[in-house]
């Protein structure tokens, strides 16, 4: 059975779902929010320790800005409401990407982050306004400020998911078969499942699956 100590998600599929379902893309944010809650809580039920969600793109800026600031809304209501619960179940918030929302938004962030850093149980690095190129770029540039070697554990220091270990699993919802510049570098050798169903019809037994699955596979990082 293989170790599993990280998961990441791509949430896809929200928009076409709210769409299908209640004639609004938005509506499909809200229950995709649902499913967040369950898969944290599933998460925590098999011990994982690092689950890394991507719930915004640097790309996603090109959406209306109706949707993007529903976007937010509901993770500023979320963590607002919430904050408390995951710090009482020793859950820990971490931002991945690069925090220049509104200063109501970016304080909400940066408390919430404060509050939970000592949790040990599960930590959640939640991608928002995260490009992976850009995260990269963002590396070499610190590394050659601080005049480092360009190695495999410079490169890991200086990105933002610093003292994660890399996913040993990718799951994308959606039936889209693409990685949309997330992780590129830390998604190596992770192993990768693409998931037909929207994210808000994404649920515990789907997660199950894919889990057992990934369990029972011969990862062979390059040995045969
Ligand atoms: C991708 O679906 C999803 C997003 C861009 C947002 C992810 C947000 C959530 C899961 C809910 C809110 C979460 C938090 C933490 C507040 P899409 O809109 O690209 O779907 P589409 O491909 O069908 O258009």
């Amino acid at each position: 059975m293989n170790p599993l100590s990280h998961v990441a998600i791509i949430m896809d599929g929200n928009g076409r779902w709210g769409l299908k379902n209640k004639n609004s893309r938005n509506a499909g944010h809200r229950a995709g929010l649902d499913t967040v809650e369950k898969i944290i809580k599933e998460t925590i039920k098999h011990r994982i320790k690092f689950l890394t969600l991507y719930a915004f793109s640097t790309e996603n800026w090109r959406r209306p800005k109706k949707e993007i600031n529903y976007l937010f809304k509901l993770l500023e209501t979320f963590l607002i409401n919430k904050i408390e619960e995951l710090n009482n179940q020793n859950i820990k918030l971490k931002i991945i990407g690069v925090k220049n929302f509104s200063k109501k938004l970016n304080n909400i962030l940066n408390q919430s982050e404060k509050k939970t850093s000592k949790n040990t149980k599960l930590q959640i690095n939640l991608a928002l306004n995260y490009g992976s190129k850009f995260e990269l770029i963002n590396a070499f540039k610190n590394i050659k400020k601080d005049k480092k070697k360009i190695s495999e554990k410079n490169i890991n220091r200086y990105l933002q998911t610093y003292k994660t270990p890399d996913p040993d699993l990718l799951i994308r919802t959606g039936n889209t078969k693409r990685l949309s510049n997330f992780l590129l570098w830390q998604l190596a050798y992770s192993e990768i499942f693409f998931e037909k169903k929207f994210w808000p019809d994404f649920n515990q037994k789907d997660y199950n699956r894919i889990l057992n699955k990934y369990r029972n596979i011969k990862r062979n990082f390059g040995k045969i």
